[in-house]
């Protein structure tokens, strides 16, 4: 076990299959997960519930990011929404810092990790594919859960999204400028996973 924080940022657009390569990434170097678009999905679905957002994102306990129920398409839209608030980003910092920091390694996965909330991450990793192989792998996995949505419906949400995320003030979606780019376009998910361990391999300790 690495005795000091090691952590991985990994950040990218909507559906860009942060999360597969995230989890896998983490499962292979033992080190802990977090996503963090999670955190942003609970809040979001408690705005939906009728709170107000600052005040929901201040008062958000673990026990809410169960992932089952946050992946549906309305919070998705509901979470980029408050992650434009400032003041919703600054309450979820501490928490994102801290386990970023923990001993054994972490790889955080969102829109912000390797810019703003780990600009000292020792790998950062910016996941990308068009926009169309993303809505596409998106529709199947919400047509999987038995989702009633058509593909153009998918496709204009993901636009709509990265959009929201990328033209926010603040903390932005877009790659850190020492991020390696992954675009999974062209690739199968074994081939991302496999360039995406290389890619840590190279910056472990000692390699
Ligand atoms: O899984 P997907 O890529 O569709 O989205 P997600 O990672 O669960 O994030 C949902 C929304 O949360 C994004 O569209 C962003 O608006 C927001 N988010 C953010 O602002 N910063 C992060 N670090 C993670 C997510």
């Amino acid at each position: 076990m690495l005795e000091q924080g090691y952590t991985i940022a990994i950040d990218g657009p909507a559906a860009a299959g942060k999360g597969t390569i995230s989890k896998a990434v983490a499962t292979h170097f033992g080190f802990a997960h977090l996503d963090t678009g999670l955190l942003y999905r609970a809040v979001g679905r408690r705005v939906l519930q009728g709170e107000e957002a600052v005040s929901a994102a201040q008062s958000l306990t673990a026990d809410e990011l169960e992932p089952g129920d946050l992946r549906t398409a309305e919070i998705a839209q509901a979470a980029s929404k408050v992650a434009v608030i400032p003041e919703v980003r600054s309450a979820l910092l501490d928490f994102q810092r801290a386990f970023a920091r923990r001993a054994g390694g972490a790889v955080l996965d969102g829109r912000d990790i390797g810019t703003v909330i780990c600009p000292n991450a020792d790998v950062k990793l910016f996941v990308t594919a068009s926009p169309e192989v993303r809505a596409e792998r998106r529709y199947l996995e919400l047509a999987a859960k038995g989702t009633e949505i058509s593909r153009d419906q998918v496709l204009a949400d993901v636009k709509e999204r990265d959009a929201r995320d990328a033209e926010r003030s603040t903390a932005p979606m877009k790659p850190a400028d020492n991020a390696v780019l992954l675009d999974t376009s062209d690739l199968s998910i074994d081939a991302a996973l496999a360039r995406a361990i290389e890619i840590v391999e190279q910056n472990l300790p000692g390699a």
